[in-house]
C-alpha cells in the first residue's frame, strides 16, 4: 500500500465533502482512505455518518440474504467455492427452500431480499431463477440478485420475472489488478459490460469492491470510488479481503486483519462523503474481523445490513472467506441480535420497508422531467 503525503488539511476537507457530493479529488480520497491516527479516522467516520443521517436519514435498510447454492463455474483466485476447491461439499437450495427462506424475511419484517449463488451461465439456471422469482412475487418483497456475470437477456429475463436490482461487484476498477486475482479467462471488461447491461435493463444497480488486495494501493480505491460515481451506482457493498486458506491467493498470505478492517471502514466513508446519497451496506465480512464490525460500518456511514437468512444447515458450505460469522444462528436469533446491536448505536432496523437507495429515485425523477 502506497502512503500519501500529508499536504491535506483534514478539516477543510471534510467541509468541502459535506457541503455537496463529488466534490473530492482522487488524490484528497487517497489521503483521506490513508488516515490510522485515531482521532483522524474518529472525525472521517463522524462527517460520513453525518450525511448519512442527511441523505438517508435514521436507521438501518435490511435484506434478508439466501445462500441459494454454492456450485460456481468461476475460479476466481480469492474465493472459497471456487470450481477447483475440492475440499466444498456443493449444494443447490431447491425453490421451495428458497420460497421458504423469503416466507422467514417477511415473517421477521424483512421487505428486501437478496438471493445469492455462485456463478451458473445455463438455461436451465434461468428458467429456475425465473420459477424461484415467480413464486416469491406474492410475498412483494424487493428482491435483490446476486448471481454473477449473465447475458443481457438473462438479465432482462430476471427483470421482468420479478427482481428490482443486481448485485455485482467490480472487485477492483483496475482491470491489472483485477487480472491478478483472476484466471485469464475472466475479463475485467466483460464485467464492467455486465454492469452496464444491468443499467440498460432497468435494474438498481449495486457495485462493489474488496479491500486490502494483495497489491492495492489508495489511489486505486480512491479510483474504485471515482468508478461508483461513473457507472451512477444505486448501491454499493463493500468488504475487507480475507484469504481464504484452500485459494491460491489465500496460500501463505500475509494478512493483518485490523488493518484490513480500518481500510475497510475508511472506504465506507468517502464512498459516502463522495456519492452522499447511494444505499452502502455493511458487509457480513466486517463482522468476520470484528464482532461490532457491522455496527462500525454503519457509524463509518453503511445504511444497509443484509443478515443471513439462509436455513443453517447449508451456512457451512456458502464459505467465501475464513472466519465466516453466524453459522448457527437461525435467522430470527439474528434479527434478536440486530436490534441489540442496532440499539448500542442509537439505530435501529427499518422493518417493512424495502430500502430503495434515495439515489435511484432521484435518479428516476430526472428520467421523467427530462
Ligand atoms: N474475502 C472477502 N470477500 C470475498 N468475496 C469472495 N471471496 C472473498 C474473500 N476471500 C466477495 C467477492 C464477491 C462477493 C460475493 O464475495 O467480492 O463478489
Ligand atoms: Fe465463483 Fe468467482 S469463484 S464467481
Amino acid at each position: 500500500m502506497s502512503g500519501t503525503g500529508s499536504t491535506y488539511n483534514l478539516d477543510d476537507l471534510l467541509d468541502r465533502a459535506l457541503s455537496s457530493p463529488l466534490a473530492l479529488s482522487s488524490g484528497e480520497m487517497a489521503y483521506l482512505l490513508s488516515l490510522g491516527d485515531d482521532a483522524d479516522v474518529a472525525k472521517l467516520h463522524a462527517a460520513a455518518r453525518s450525511v448519512k443521517l442527511k441523505c438517508c436519514g435514521r436507521g438501518v435498510s435490511v435484506r434478508g440474504l439466501v445462500e441459494a447454492g454454492n456450485i460456481c463455474a468461476k475460479d476466481c483466485l480469492y474465493c472459497g467455492i471456487r470450481k477447483s476447491n475440492a475440499e466444498v461439499e456443493r449444494y443447490s437450495l431447491d425453490a421451495d427452500s428458497i420460497v421458504a427462506a423469503a416466507q422467514e424475511a417477511k415473517s421477521l419484517g424483512y421487505a428486501s431480499l437478496v438471493i445469492q449463488s455462485g456463478e451458473i451461465e445455463s438455461e436451465a439456471h434461468t428458467q429456475f431463477i425465473e420459477t424461484v422469482l415467480g413464486r416469491i412475487k406474492p410475498l412483494d418483497l424487493g428482491v435483490t440478485l446476486s448471481l454473477g456475470e449473465q447475458t443481457e437477456e438473462v438479465y432482462a429475463r430476471w427483470r421482468e420475472a420479478g427482481a428490482e436490482r443486481y448485485l455485482l461487484r467490480i472487485e477492483t476498477s483496475d482491470p491489472a489488478l483485477y487480472a491478478t486475482i483472476h484466471p485469464a479467462e475472466c475479463r475485467w471488461e466483460r464485467r464492467a459490460e455486465c454492469l452496464r447491461a444491468l443499467r440498460r435493463t432497468g435494474y438498481q444497480v449495486g457495485t462493489g469492491v474488496m479491500c486490502a488486495l494483495p497489491g492495492q494501493t489508495f489511489a486505486s480505491l480512491a479510483h474504485d470510488i471515482e468508478f461508483y460515481g461513473g457507472i451512477d451506482a444505486d448501491m454499493i457493498g463493500m468488504g475487507p479481503y480475507i484469504p481464504h486458506p484452500s485459494t491460491p491467493l489465500g496460500q501463505n498470505a500475509q494478512f493483518d486483519p485490523k488493518r484490513a478492517l480500518s481500510l475497510a471502514l475508511n472506504m465506507i466513508a468517502v464512498t459516502r462523503l463522495y456519492l452522499h446519497d447511494i444505499n452502502i451496506a455493511a458487509a457480513t465480512a466486517l463482522q468476520a474481523l470484528a464482532d461490532d464490525g457491522r455496527e462500525r460500518g454503519v457509524m463509518a456511514g453503511a445504511n444497509v445490513i443484509m443478515p443471513n437468512v439462509t436455513d443453517t444447515r447449508y451456512r457451512r458450505a456458502y464459505k467465501l472467506y475464513s472466519n465466516k460469522p453466524c453459522l448457527d444462528e437461525a435467522a430470527t436469533m439474528c434479527r434478536a441480535c440486530l436490534d441489540r446491536r442496532l440499539a448500542a448505536i442509537g439505530e435501529e432496523l427499518l422493518l417493512g420497508q424495502r430500502g430503495d437507495s434515495p439515489h435511484f429515485h432521484r435518479r428516476m425523477d430526472k428520467c421523467l422531467k427530462a
